[in-house]
């Protein structure tokens, strides 16, 4: 996937497909025009590239012109007068192939054949390397004809987003728009201890400018706090007694409310039962958004145990060293989230995210997930 100027686009043709076409087409035109003379007419600025690749593969006589389409406020007749720039003399009684980097309505390429008409070519052909059938409005179809794309924005090989990507090899098109949700991407993120889940949270939160909600942390700051929902929650938590949901759900509304148009949150830590995630449901409704998705990062107990045991040589922490409690945590992971899983799977809001491989490799699939919602 690459990024030009705000778009996101991913691979569309690439450089091999490319070049094999182009040998193809050469191949056609080699046969054609064997007794002809000949003039390829390249139209800047788009065509640059595929017009050069195109002529290493023509074994014919030839020649190559360049033009360029201009259009202009004419003095004294009203409208727009079209004008074709580099236009020499080298026409007349000439067989021409107008060479394209893409034929999209047809309409410039309409234009152009409209204005050689007065210069007496012999023939007139039109060669284009893409070409997209659903748009085309034009009276000529492309003669030679390289790919027929669908009717998406592409950008590379010559072809530009607002004059970058023109220098790219390789051919792109636009990412198709995400499915319109809500404005807000809100994802509840779940990983077994090990998993990696405060790495990937934090490159998340820094990729989509979410805003990461942590119960944990939200009580231990409204108890420093002393805010009336922490000295209540404190109540509890000095009990030994589980934090009420409806308190929890409370602590998150004054957070949630402390954003101005918040891109998004992720929910850590929470919800961990039914119960709690149908609350987060009736909360986020009210404030007029929902959960995209719950987005679990799945490590096999075994690798688990392995990456626990490491991490305990670096540090220090005693729950990761011994294998009981490693055990019990996992246990207690596996337990605790079924239920909320099952929930939002129910939703077909669940999304599995395979924890194994470097972290990179882990980001670079979640980011795709996330992408996908
Ligand atoms: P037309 O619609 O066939 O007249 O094409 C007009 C011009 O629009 C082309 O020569 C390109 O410069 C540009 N264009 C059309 N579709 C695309 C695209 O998908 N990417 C980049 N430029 C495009």
């Amino acid at each position: 996937m690459i990024q030009v100027l705000d778009k996101s686009f991913e691979v569309f043709i690439t450089k091999d497909e490319i070049q094999q076409e182009i040998s193809s087409l050469a191949a056609k035109i080699n046969d054609d025009y064997s007794d002809k003379d000949l003039v390829f007419l390249s139209v800047l600025n788009g065509a640059f590239m595929f017009t050069s690749d195109l002529m290493k593969n023509i074994t014919l006589d030839c020649e190559v012109s360049f033009v360029k389409m201009s259009s202009y406020s004419g003095v004294e007749s009203r409208g727009r007068v079209d004008e074709l720039i580099g236009l020499g003399d080298n026409i007349a009684g000439k067989d021409i192939i107008i060479v394209e980097d893409i034929v999209d309505t047809g309409i410039t390429i309409d234009k152009i054949i409209s204005l050689l008409e007065p210069e007496g070519a012999a023939s007139v052909k039109v060669c284009t390397l893409l070409y997209k059938p659903d748009a085309f409005k034009g009276t000529k179809r492309p003669d030679y004809i390289g790919f027929s794309i669908p009717n998406a924005f592409v950008v590379g090989y010559g072809l530009d987003y607002d004059e970058k990507g023109r220098n790219l090899d390789t051919i792109y098109q636009i990412r198709e728009q995400k499915k319109q949700r809500n404005s807000m991407l809100n994802i509840v993120l779940f990983g077994p201890p090990g998993a990696g889940k405060g790495t990937q949270s934090e490159r998340l939160i820094e990729q989509y400018g979410l805003i990461h909600l942590s119960t944990g942390d939200i009580f231990r700051a409204n108890i420093k706090e002393e805010t009336e929902l922490g000295v209540l929650a404190k109540t509890y938590i000095d009990k030994g007694q589980l934090v009420p949901d409806e308190v929890t759900i409370n602590m998150l509304k004054a957070e949630v409310a402390k954003h101005e148009s918040p891109k998004g949150f992720i929910f850590d830590g929470f919800p961990r039962t039914i119960a709690q995630a149908e609350a987060l449901d009736v909360f986020l409704k009210s404030v007029g958004t929902s959960i995209t998705s719950m987005i679990s990062l799945d490590v096999s107990e075994d690798e688990l145990k392995v990456r626990l045991a490491n991490r305990a040589k670096t540090s220090g922490r005693p729950d990761d060293a011994n294998p009981d409690v490693i055990q019990n945590r996992i246990d207690v992971y596996k337990k605790e989230t079924a239920p909320v899983k099952n929930y939002y799977e129910s939703q077909d809001k669940w999304v599995m995210i395979n924890g194994l491989g470097t972290i990179d490799e882990i980001t670079t699939r979640l980011f795709a997930a996330v992408d996908a919602l």
